[in-house]
């Protein structure tokens, strides 16, 4: 249709079409080796991994194990030491930096732990931003920000700033933030590692919710409790992947409603 390709030539935003069918993310022997002055640390030895449309994920492993790393680079944050990176069928390894960020702008969406929220700025701003980088108009950059933040349940809360806002609330705002581009995929490195069990689960079933929506989700966790809410569990030791297991995710939802109840 014509419009949508008039949209995607206007939108900087707009979700990036697809080289090919196949799974959006394909690792094959990723490594990355860091460098302490005479130092070498191997902190991935070698991934393969491939991530359908759709997959919740939970990354789990001990500290240090590479998990960072590897949502670094799959999030287009850095560059692998060697190996093939597919993102949406296209081989992104070895792209510019600037072509990375422009990448990461377009396709992903990052929760962090501690929420990286601009202090003294509102909730529409802090969701603004990505959109601000893009370039988006200001009238337009307000609606999509209010519409996120609507999706995560505080459009009321618009106008305050983080200091006004819980832990979970300020996660939710990272949250819409993250969404406001239209990512393909949704990255969180420990995105419950600040919040107490109640508001972890709320923030679960806000990322089940968006799964079952069909976003391709990955989750970096130390707590089984949390990766029991997705539907595939990988498990990395000494920069390897050692186990990738599917399994019956619990209901976020009903666990809440029975907290409530209790
Ligand atoms: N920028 C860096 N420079 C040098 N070494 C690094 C850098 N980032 C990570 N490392 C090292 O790489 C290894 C993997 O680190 P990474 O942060 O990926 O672990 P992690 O699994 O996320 O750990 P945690 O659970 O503690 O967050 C560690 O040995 C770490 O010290
Ligand atoms: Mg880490």
């Amino acid at each position: 249709m014509s419009a949508s390709n008039s949209q995607a030539k206007s939108d900087p935003t707009a979700p990036v079409p697809r080289a090919e069918p196949g799974p959006v993310i394909r690792l094959e022997q990723i490594k990355k080796t860091y460098h302490r002055g005479s130092e070498e640390v191997a902190a991935l030895r070698g991934v393969d991994l491939s991530i359908g449309a759709g997959e919740l994920v939970a990354v789990m492993g001990p500290s240090g194990s590479g998990k960072s790393t590897l949502m670094n680079l799959l999030g287009c944050l850095d560059r692998p030491t060697s190996g093939r990176y597919f993102l949406l069928g296209r081989d992104i390894a070895q792209e510019s930096r600037d072509e990375l960020a422009r990448i990461r702008l377009r396709t992903i969406g990052f929760v962090f732990q501690g929420f990286h929220l601009l202090p003294r700025t509102s909730a529409a701003e802090n969701v603004e931003l990505p959109l601000h980088y893009a370039g988006v108009p200001t009238l337009e950059r307000r609606q999509r920000a209010l519409a996120a933040l609507t999706r995560v349940g505080l459009a009321e809360r618009a106008d305050h700033t983080p200091a006004q806002l819980s832990g979970g609330q300020q996660q939710r705002v990272a949250i819409a933030r993250a969404l406001v581009n239209q990512p393909s995929l949704l990255l969180a490195d420990e995105p419950t590692g600040n919040l107490d069990s109640r508001t972890s689960l709320e923030v679960m079933a806000l990322l089940q919710d968006l799964h079952r929506e069909g976003m391709t989700i990955l989750i970096v966790t130390h707590e089984s409790d949390i990766a029991a809410y997705a539907q595939r569990r990988l498990f990395i030791k000494d920069g390897r992947v050692r186990s990738d297991d599917r399994q019956t995710p619990r209901s976020a939802a009903a666990d809440l409603e029975n907290w409530q109840s209790e």
